[in-house]
């Protein structure tokens, strides 16, 4: 039987990163290569610097001090490390099509199709190629044929070249990535490939029960991790439609959320009434669940999970107006504190985060926004908002990073918060509010703070999900 000892993972982004710094902690006995395009960022993957990595994961660090350059190594190798592989690790992003047919929905299979070719052109001798990244279901087919075109064009010299495709798909949050990695609730392998699968399950083997190792056919494991992430947004959204309802009701979301998440039946995870959902993921492959149900004629189905998508978006609108409507129905030259930019806390990641819909509410009513977030820098915060330059037009509004909670809320009318860091729910309300404006505000879109603890300093509080006569 053939043997693992060198791994290649195609893509260092928030999943290759971390994915493979944990198989190297796991399997010291193994050699993982991670490969990428991204020169700057292969070069934060190697900086001495530890704090230049670049993806902030609480426990990340010290994964990465102990196995760099041990087992575990980072370049743009990308040809060579396709080579020297027996397994391939396909990580790379699968962003939503904006041009062309599906445009706004589809996947956009570019950059995989671009491994695939690479693998198909490169690698030698038996290889197992493994999809990481999230991907429609039927894209195995897809990677096998351009792998088949090559074994029928093959030299002499590659004559024992064989590939095997496996599905694998990664289930980790933001956040919380390496204790995901390391005590995860499944790992899902589909494939048709025994031996092939043999061997992906024995290097979870190393950390991981085997009776977490699920294995199925290829089509379910694609399509699982779409439907994982499709139900888990789902619950987000389902629990933002109870807030408002709990605001016009006199009915409590946390305790409407306690009282259902203590039915086993329902569960009491992801039942948190927020500003709606972020991140990478949800959207992206909500809007592909959906571009696959039309292609096969789903029309009902791909209704029922657009809704999912158009509350998340009417809760992010809803907050900003209500906001507006309290600061006497205009913001216009205010300013507005904004805690936390980051789709989720422990991340430094501000990909499809809430703050940003939010945020351009805000500067199309022309006020001035401060923003606080531990870990989110100013060119990201620059990258979805623009360059913070003094607008020509007085009706568009302008921000500003801060990097103190103190220096953000000077004269601020109202602080919003937005990420649910762990330092927004310590605050001295009572000096944050000596240092804002009058009437102030604070908007807690997380339901983090404390409410006797704002009001008793002089702050009126708004909370999501909770109704005014009871906040
Ligand atoms: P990412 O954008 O952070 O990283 C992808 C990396 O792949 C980039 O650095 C890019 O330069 C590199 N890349 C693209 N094409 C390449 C090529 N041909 N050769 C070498 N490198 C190449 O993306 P991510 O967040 O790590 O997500 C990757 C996949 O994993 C996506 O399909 C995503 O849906 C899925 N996923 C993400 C998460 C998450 O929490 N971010 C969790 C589970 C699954
Ligand atoms: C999500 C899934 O949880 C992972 O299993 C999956 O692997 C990943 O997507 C992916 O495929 O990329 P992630 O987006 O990193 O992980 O983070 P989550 O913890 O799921 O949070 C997503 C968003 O939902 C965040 O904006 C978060 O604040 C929000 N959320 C989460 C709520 O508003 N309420 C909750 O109760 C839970």
């Amino acid at each position: 039987m053939k043997k693992i000892r060198k791994i290649c993972c195609i893509g260092a982004g928030y999943v290759g990163g971390p994915t493979m710094a944990v198989i190297a902690d796991k399997c010291p006995h193994l050699e993982i290569n991670v490969v990428d395009i991204n020169k700057n960022r292969i070069k934060a993957w190697n900086d001495n610097d530890l704090s230049k990595l670049p993806i902030f994961e609480p426990g990340l660090e010290e994964i990465i001090k102990k196995r760099r350059n041990q087992n575990l190594f980072f370049s743009t190798q990308v040809e060579d490390q396709i080579k020297n592989a027996d397994m391939i690790f396909i990580s790379v992003n699968t962003p939503t099509k904006t041009h062309g047919i599906g445009a706004g929905f589809a996947s956009d299979l570019r950059w995989i199709e671009s491994c695939a070719r690479q693998i198909a052109k490169y690698a030698e001798g038996h290889t197992i190629i493994v999809e990481k990244s999230t991907l429609p279901v039927r894209t195995a087919e897809k990677i096998k044929s351009i792998l088949d075109l090559s074994l029928k064009g093959n030299k002499p010299k590659n004559a024992n070249l064989q590939f095997s495709v496996l599905s694998n798909p990664e289930f980790l949050a933001e956040g919380t990535a390496i204790d995901d990695l390391i005590n995860p609730d499944r790992i899902l392998i589909g494939g048709d490939d025994m031996e092939a699968i043999k061997l992906l399950e024995d290097i979870y083997s190393n950390w991981i029960d085997k009776n977490k190792i699920l294995k199925t056919n290829i089509w379910s494991s694609e399509l699982s991790k779409l439907i994982a992430n499709a139900f888990l947004a789902q619950r987000i959204s389902s629990i933002n439609s109870v807030s408002a309802l709990c605001e016009k009701t006199g009915a409590n979301v946390i305790e409407v959320s306690r009282a259902i998440g203590m039915d086993s039946r329902i569960g009491n995870k992801f039942l948190n009434a927020g500003p709606g959902f972020g991140g990478s993921c949800f959207k992206k492959d909500i809007l592909n669940l959906i571009y696959i149900c039309e292609f096969y004629g789903l029309k009902e189905v791909a209704k029922y999970w657009k809704s999912v998508l158009d509350i998340n978006y009417w809760q992010q609108n809803r907050i900003s107006s209500l906001i507006i409507d309290k600061l006497f129905g205009t913001i216009s030259g205010k300013k507005i504190s904004i805690f936390g930019f980051a789709f989720k806390s422990n991340t430094n990641d501000t990909r499809e985060s809430p703050a940003i819909n939010i945020c351009k509410n805000f500067l199309n009513e022309g006020c001035e926004l401060l923003i606080y977030d531990p870990k989110v820098n100013e060119k990201e915060i620059a990258s979805e908002l623009g360059k913070n330059e003094k607008n020509v037009d007085p009706n568009i509004g302008n921000w500003h990073k801060f990097y103190t909670i103190e220096d953000s809320v000077k004269n601020a009318d109202a602080i919003v918060i937005l990420t649910e860091w762990e330092e927004f729910k310590n605050i001295k309300w009572d000096l944050i509010s000596e240092l804002m404006r009058k009437p102030a505000w604070v908007f807690d879109t997380r339901n983090i703070c404390k409410k006797e603890e704002i009001t008793k300093s002089d702050i009126n509080f708004w909370q999501v999900g909770i109704s005014d006569k009871e906040s």
